[in-house]
């Protein structure tokens, strides 16, 4: 993230959700993210052009339009997984670290009155969120406590218990669009750390880019087609300051979870993304992309059954 600065990626994810309510994409419906764009924003949902720009380019770039599908599905599956942990395991407080332009609060008041709900996030992204969520008259849950952090800079188990994060209460944390951006050892750390503080257990929702991506990028026939849009994407993603650091390997995730203390619970890779809802949940869109979304549980939370949890690795 550029110095100073609300990190891009998450205002063009609340872009791509009010988008997706628009073209009534039925994964996921965040039907507050409009409210939340600038002007320009919401001018560019409103326009009926954008829906035939983005159905020339869809049909010519298909994959844009399983990344967009697997933006919608991250969102979808934290939540849904939410509901499920809730009435497993009996979780009462969320965390959502790196929330960026998350809506829950505003979206779920059904939930928001049996959890405490913590959104953490980086202190320049926040005061963006928050000044815009002020400005349209967005009022905060009072179980709601905003939580500034720098992942690389600060303790996260202290900046939760500073805010009244209770550790002997079952946990459930959203991590989605945030580990490729963060360096390994600061995502590892993470997982350690919540591990260590969240002594009633813990359940961790995330996605993760997946080393296979990175080395059939690299054996890609060099065209100068793909040169050229690689130099593109590769300055435009300079400009935007929100650079990849960390690619987890697979092969290696079971026992890299294991040594830290947790179970994989759900590995959701390739067709698994469009195997976790039914087809018309998907509307047409197949989740593709490079990303893997996952679903982690500390052994801490006990060692109770899970009925109906599965493993959707292929
Ligand atoms: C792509 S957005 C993800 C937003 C949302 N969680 C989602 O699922 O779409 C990445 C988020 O990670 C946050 N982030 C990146 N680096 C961070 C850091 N070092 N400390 C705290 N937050 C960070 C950004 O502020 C941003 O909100």
């Amino acid at each position: 993230m550029r110095e100073g600065k609300g990190s891009f990626t998450s205002r063009a994810v609340m872009f791509f959700r009010a988008l997706a309510v628009r073209a009534e994409i039925p994964i996921f419906k965040d039907t507050i993210a409009e409210q939340l764009l600038n002007a320009r924003g919401r001018r560019i949902v409103n326009r009926p052009r954008t829906y035939r720009f983005m159905a020339r380019l869809f049909r010519r770039r298909p994959r844009l339009k399983q990344l967009l599908a697997a933006l919608l599905l991250r969102a979808r599956f934290a939540e849904d997984e939410l509901v499920r942990a809730m009435e497993r395991e009996g979780v009462r407080q969320y965390v959502i670290l790196g929330a960026g332009w998350d809506t829950f609060a505003w979206r779920r008041p059904d939930l928001m009155a049996r959890l405490r709900v913590f959104e953490l996030d980086h202190p320049a992204t926040q005061a963006a969120k928050r000044a815009r969520l002020a400005e349209r008259g967005l009022i905060d849950h009072p179980n709601q406590i905003f939580v500034p952090i720098d992942f690389t800079a600060q303790s996260l188990s202290e900046r939760l218990l500073a805010e009244g994060f209770d550790p002997a209460v079952p946990t459930f944390v959203n991590w989605m669009g945030v580990t490729y951006y963060l360096p390994k050892p600061v995502v590892e750390g993470v997982f350690r750390e919540l591990d260590g503080l969240c002594s009633s257990g813990v359940m961790i929702a995330f996605d993760y880019m997946d080393t296979r991506v990175l080395e059939l990028t690299k054996t890609r026939p060099k065209t100068v087609g793909t040169r050229l849009r690689r130099a593109v994407a590769g300055a435009v993603w300079r400009r935007i300051g929100e650079p990849f650091h960390t690619w987890l390997d697979l092969d290696g995730l079971p026992q890299w979870f294991d040594g830290m203390g947790y179970d994989i619970q759900i590995n959701l890779t390739r067709r698994a993304k469009c195997e976790y809802l039914p087809p018309e949940a998907l509307g047409g869109y197949e989740p593709g992309g490079g990303m893997n979304i996952a679903l982690v549980r500390s052994r801490s939370m006990g060692t109770a059954a899970l009925p109906g949890s599965a493993t959707g690795q292929n």
